[in-house]
């Protein structure tokens, strides 16, 4: 049997950014406008960091602004607060995005809830949340969202087919259940209860891995000509190469699941890119909505 497709998050995120570009020039040229993306990081904390770096460059990249405010880890719940209402009503500002994790002291579901629901390009806020699960046109979370756009370039059609979520985060898990009943999949979340992971796996034509846990997707539950999706973002040490190296593997066996699985996304290069890809997408959906134009017609 032939090895699984690896797909190219990398390239499908470099082919997003592009589109999302040309129609920041359009915005521009057009109707004078410039999206603006706000990010807010309160804190040190290192992969945040590198996280906002990567946006804030992209964001300036595909020809939007984009507006830095980093606060000290010792921030109260007001200022936090104060600074997302003057952005909701900073007319330069279409999105705003408040990197979690927020230190110990701030309410994180209160600041989701403080931001403007038609600036939240996280789509976190509840007003977003109830949209995607009742069939409205909201704001989406990123990376469902790339992950469904990853799954959308790679299969024909995803009607009727048997789709697996391992993790059930508000964040990645839940969310994409909804994308993927939408696009009318028999959608089962699996979790840290689920009593027979391996046999769901087994069973999935679509299998999303998103709880967090190095390799805990063996390649032998793969079913085979499977498309997989993995979300696992998860820093182990490297092996052999000591001195406190480390490297970043996902949820899945990928070296045994490649023999397997028709598809899958690699780790990394696979959904990370497509992330901050659909954050500039959401960025431009919302500022054209604010805007009163129709994002189809640029
Ligand atoms: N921290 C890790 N992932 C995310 C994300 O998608 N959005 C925000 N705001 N913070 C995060």
């Amino acid at each position: 049997m032939s090895e699984a497709r690896i797909i190219d998050g990398r390239a499908l995120a470099a082919k997003l950014r592009e589109g999302v570009a040309a129609r920041v020039e359009t915005l521009k040229s057009k109707h004078g406008l410039t999206p603006g993306l706000a990010v807010v990081i309160v804190g040190e904390n290192p992969a945040s960091q590198i996280y906002i770096r990567n946006k804030a460059r992209m964001t300036t990249e595909s020809g939007m602004n984009s507006f830095e405010h980093r606060l000290l880890a010792t921030t109260t719940q007001d200022e936090l607060l104060g600074l997302v209402e003057k952005l909701n009503d900073d007319s330069a500002v279409h999105g705003i995005l408040v990197q979690l994790p927020l230190p110990d002291q701030i309410d994180e579901a209160a600041v989701m809830e403080a931001i403007n629901p038609e600036k939240d390009v996280d789509g976190f806020h509840l007003v977003n949340v109830g949209l995607l699960a009742t069939g409205g046109d909201g704001l989406v979370p990123c990376t469902p969202l790339g992950c469904l756009l990853m799954l959308r370039a790679e299969v024909d059609e995803l009607k009727g087919k048997r789709a697996l979520i391992v993790g059930r985060s508000n964040i990645v898990g839940k969310p994409m259940a909804q994308l993927l009943l939408r696009e009318h999949c028999t959608v089962t979340i699996a979790h840290s209860r689920t009593r027979d992971l391996a046999a769901e796996c087994r069973n999935a034509d679509i299998l999303v891995a998103a709880v967090g846990v190095a390799h805990l997707i063996k390649g032998d539950w793969i079913k085979p000509g499977a498309v997989v999706i993995d979300v696992g973002q998860n820093v182990v040490p490297a092996p052999g190469k000591g001195d406190g190296k480390t490297q970043l593997i996902g949820d899945v066996e990928f070296e045994a699941a490649i023999k397997t699985a028709g598809a899958i996304t690699p780790v990394p290069g696979g959904v990370g890119p497509m992330t901050i890809a659909c954050l500039l997408k959401n960025t431009v959906s919302a500022a054209c909505r604010q805007a009163g134009i129709n994002e189809h017609s640029l």
